[in-house]
C-alpha cells in the first residue's frame, strides 16, 4: 500500500447518505413506508450513480417487506466516463430504520458500506442473522458459540467494568425470550429497540454513547453494512445465518451455506480497503436528525475508511433551490444514458 494521500471514496459516499436522509426525512412520521423508502433509494441511486466507480450492488435491501430495492447484483456508479475506474461491492440501507420513520420515532439512518469488487458475503435468500457486535476494546473476546453469560462476563473485563454495568441493546422481539431473560440472569443492564440495529452495532464503538454490545437476530444484509462499518472502526461482529424454519434452513443449505458457520467481520467484509457512510434521519443517540430551516436543512453524518482508521463526523447545510436543481440536472442524465444503454 502506498502512503501517498489518495481518494476516500468515503467522502463522496456521504452525499449519497446525505442525499438519501433528505429524500426520506420529509416522510417521518406519516405512515408511508413504501413512499418514504422510494424516496430515499430513488435519491441513493440517483447520488452513487455521480460517483467514479464500478460498483455493484452485494447488499441490498427490500426482499424482507418487498419495499422498492437497490437490487442485488446492480451494476452502480459512473462507470463509463472513458476513465479508469475502482471495481467494488456495496452493501446499503436507504432507510435502516423505515419503521422507526414511519411513527417518528428515533434511529433512523441511511447507510452505505463499500469495499474492493469480490469482498462481501452475500447471505442470499436468508432474511436474518444471529449477531454479536462490540467496539475494539472487546473485539478479541466474544464467541457467539459461548453462553451469554459467559460472553458478557468477558466483554466486561475487557472493558475494565462489572458485569451490571454493561449496556446490552437487543431487538424487542418475541424470538428473543430466552436471550433477554440470560441477559438479566447476569444482572447487566439491557435496552430493547423496536427496530435498527445498525446505529447501536456502530455506537458500541464509540466512546460515551452508552452502548457496550448489542446481541441478537436481526436483519442479514444489516449484519453486513454493520461489519463494513466495524471494520472501519476496529470493532467485532460475529454473525450466524438464523433460518426461521427447518424449511428455509434446508434451503440455506442446499444453496451450500453452512447454517452453523459463525463469520466474523472478515469474513462478511473480506477486503480491508473498506468505506463506510451514514445519515441521521431521524435523531437518536448517535446521529442527530434532518432538521429544516428557512430555504434548506441540516444533516449529520459518519464518513469512515478502514486504511486510515478515519472517522469523520460532518454537519452539513444543505440549500433545497441549489439541490433541487443539481438533482434535477442528474436525473435528466441518467435517463440519458438509460436511454443509450
Ligand atoms: P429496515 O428498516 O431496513 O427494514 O430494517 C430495520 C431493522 O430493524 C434492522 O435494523 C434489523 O436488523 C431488522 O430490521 C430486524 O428485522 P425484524 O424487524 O424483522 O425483526
Amino acid at each position: 500500500m502506498s502512503n501517498r494521500p489518495d481518494r476516500n471514496i468515503g467522502l463522496e459516499l456521504v452525499r449519497v447518505t446525505e442525499s438519501a436522509a433528505l429524500a426520506a426525512a420529509p416522510w417521518m412520521g406519516r405512515n408511508r413506508k413504501n413512499e418514504a423508502d422510494k424516496a430515499a433509494v430513488d435519491a441513493m441511486r440517483l447520488m452513487l450513480n455521480t460517483i467514479e466507480m464500478d460498483g455493484v450492488i452485494v447488499i441490498g435491501e427490500g426482499e424482507k417487506d418487498k419495499a422498492p430495492m437497490l437490487f442485488n447484483g446492480e451494476r452502480i456508479g459512473n462507470y463509463d466516463s472513458g476513465r479508469e475506474v475502482p471495481k467494488c461491492d456495496l452493501a446499503v440501507d436507504p432507510i435502516d430504520g423505515t419503521r422507526p420513520l414511519a411513527l417518528g420515532l428515533p434511529n433512523a439512518l441511511a447507510v452505505v458500506g463499500l469495499a474492493e469488487r469480490g469482498s462481501m458475503f452475500f447471505p442470499g435468500p436468508i432474511v436474518y442473522m444471529d449477531k454479536l457486535a462490540v467496539g475494539s476494546d472487546a473485539a478479541g473476546v466474544i464467541d457467539l458459540n459461548a453462553p451469554v453469560a459467559d460472553n458478557l462476563h468477558a466483554i466486561a473485563r475487557a472493558k475494565g467494568k462489572s458485569v451490571t454495568e454493561l449496556v446490552v441493546v437487543v431487538l424487542d422481539r418475541p424470538r428473543h425470550e430466552q436471550l433477554i431473560a440470560e441477559i438479566r440472569a447476569t444482572g447487566s443492564r439491557l435496552k430493547l429497540i423496536s427496530d435498527g440495529d445498525v446505529a447501536p452495532s456502530i455506537a458500541a464503538c464509540l466512546p460515551d454513547t452508552g452502548v457496550d454490545v448489542v446481541m441478537g437476530a436481526g436483519g442479514a444484509p444489516e449484519a453486513v453494512v454493520t461489519a463494513a462499518a466495524l471494520k472501519c472502526l476496529h470493532g467485532e461482529i460475529q454473525a450466524r445465518l438464523y433460518p426461521r424454519d427447518e424449511k428455509e434452513k434446508q434451503l440455506a443449505e442446499s444453496l451450500g451455506y453452512d447454517t452453523n458457520h459463525v463469520f466474523n467481520c472478515a469474513e462478511l467484509v473480506k477486503s480491508n480497503n473498506v468505506y463506510f457512510a451514514a445519515t441521521g434521519i431521524t435523531g437518536g443517540e448517535l446521529l442527530r436528525g434532518v432538521q429544516y430551516f428557512s430555504g434548506g436543512a441540516t444533516t449529520e453524518s459518519l464518513a469512515m475508511r478502514s486504511q486510515s482508521g478515519t472517522m469523520r463526523r460532518i454537519q452539513a447545510v444543505h440549500r433545497s433551490e441549489k439541490l433541487a436543481q443539481i438533482l434535477h440536472d442528474q436525473r435528466e442524465r441518467m435517463a440519458e444514458r438509460d436511454k443509450q444503454s
